[in-house]
């Protein structure tokens, strides 16, 4: 026995045979019976049941064409059972599937799409922003594909960087935003808590926020502020490795700019003390195998827009104004 075969002769396929056939034998067997008088059914004058003057049991059978229309339908329900899958397990002449109309339909959708995408294909972002109907498309894909975590406009949250401004933790050249969009990016700060208070007493994640606040602030004196003071040493002993001798920060890990006053995870004491001592992991996942190339580049080209040229886009308000 082949496959199909055993799959058609299994419990199910048959449970499902024998109520289609119940079904429309049951329509024919009705038909059938009901369209004549049988031998010893009472005349149409001897029913007693007379309304109206004229109208008695019998005397008005169902048009013919009504049922007609009846055997028609069975007709019909016969050709579809053949061609199309419906009786059990037979999958009918036609072979017709929806999984397989689908695939049809995707094809000829993608073609389209791919269409529409052409002119896009491998562009810079850059160039793409100045092309409003690509930022059009790209801040479709954001708002499906990256607002749930940099909010709608790009502006981000505690943890999800701002889009709309000018610093980039992991740069800021076209080709830098849209290896973040395509490849993903992970920045890692190890926790520091023990090895600080290894080095430096109780005290030393306070020292250390102490000085790290004072790198936001030019006018900050960090000879006259003993915690600072204190902090600056821990940082040059272990921070500098990867956010740089000024705290400028590292492109290539993705270590913060701590300069800036822009501040992913907050600069509450708490925040920073979280940060330092328990370190943080903040996770950009890779969009290049959900979205293919030219849509992230068209993504791209919406984020660009959004810190540049002010944040407005052409022809429509800035998706960032307050
Ligand atoms: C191994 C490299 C590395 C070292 C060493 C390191 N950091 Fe970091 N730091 C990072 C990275 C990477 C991030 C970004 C983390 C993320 O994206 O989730 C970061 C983030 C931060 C932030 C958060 C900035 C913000 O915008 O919220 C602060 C504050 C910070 N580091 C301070 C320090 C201090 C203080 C030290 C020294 C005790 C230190 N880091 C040591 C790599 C490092
Ligand atoms: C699951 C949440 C999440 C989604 C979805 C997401 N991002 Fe991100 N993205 C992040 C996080 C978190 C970071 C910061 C990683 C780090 O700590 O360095 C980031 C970083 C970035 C950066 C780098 C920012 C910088 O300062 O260098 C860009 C650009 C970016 N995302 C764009 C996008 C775009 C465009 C999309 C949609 C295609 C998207 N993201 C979808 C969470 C997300």
């Amino acid at each position: 026995m082949t496959d199909w075969t055993s799959s058609f002769t299994s419990f199910w396929s048959l449970f499902i045979v024998a109520l289609v056939l119940i079904n429309v034998l049951g329509c024919v067997w009705l038909l059938w019976s009901n369209a004549k008088r049988r031998p010893g059914d009472p005349g149409p004058n001897e029913t007693s049941h007379v309304w109206d003057g004229d109208l008695t049991e019998y005397n008005k059978p169902m048009p013919k064409w009504w049922i007609n229309l009846f055997w028609i339908t069975i007709v019909f329900a016969a050709g579809y059972l053949i061609y199309y899958p419906g009786f059990g397990a037979f999958a009918g002449v036609s072979k017709w599937t929806s999984a397989g109309q689908l695939e049809r339909e995707q094809a000829i959708e993608n073609k389209k799409l791919e269409a529409t995408f052409a002119p896009f294909a491998g562009k810079a972002i850059d160039t793409l922003a100045a092309d409003p109907k690509a930022v059009a498309i790209g801040r479709g894909i954001f708002n499906n594909t990256c607002a749930t975590c940099h909010g709608s406009g790009g502006k981000g949250a505690i943890g999800y960087p701002n889009l709309t401004d000018s610093i980039w933790k992991w740069g800021g050249t076209p080709e830098d935003v849209l290896t973040s969009i395509q490849e993903g990016r992970q920045g890692v700060m190890a926790p520091w808590g023990t090895v600080l208070e290894g080095t430096g007493g109780p005290n030393a994640v306070a020292y250390v926020i102490a000085y790290v606040r004072t790198l936001s602030q030019p006018e900050a004196n960090v000879q006259n502020d003993f915690m600072a003071s204190q902090g600056k040493k821990l940082f040059e002993g272990v921070c500098v490795s990867c956010h740089g001798p000024d705290g400028k920060g590292n492109t290539q890990l993705g270590a913060s700019n701590l300069t800036d006053n822009y501040w992913l995870y907050g600069d509450s004491n708490a925040a920073l003390q979280e940060t330092i001592r328990n370190g943080r992991h903040g996770v950009m996942p890779p969009h290049e195998e959900l979205l293919g190339d030219t849509r992230t580049r068209l993504v791209g080209a919406y984020v660009w827009s959004l810190s540049h040229q002010g944040g407005t886009m052409a022809g429509e308000p800035a998706a960032n104004a307050q």
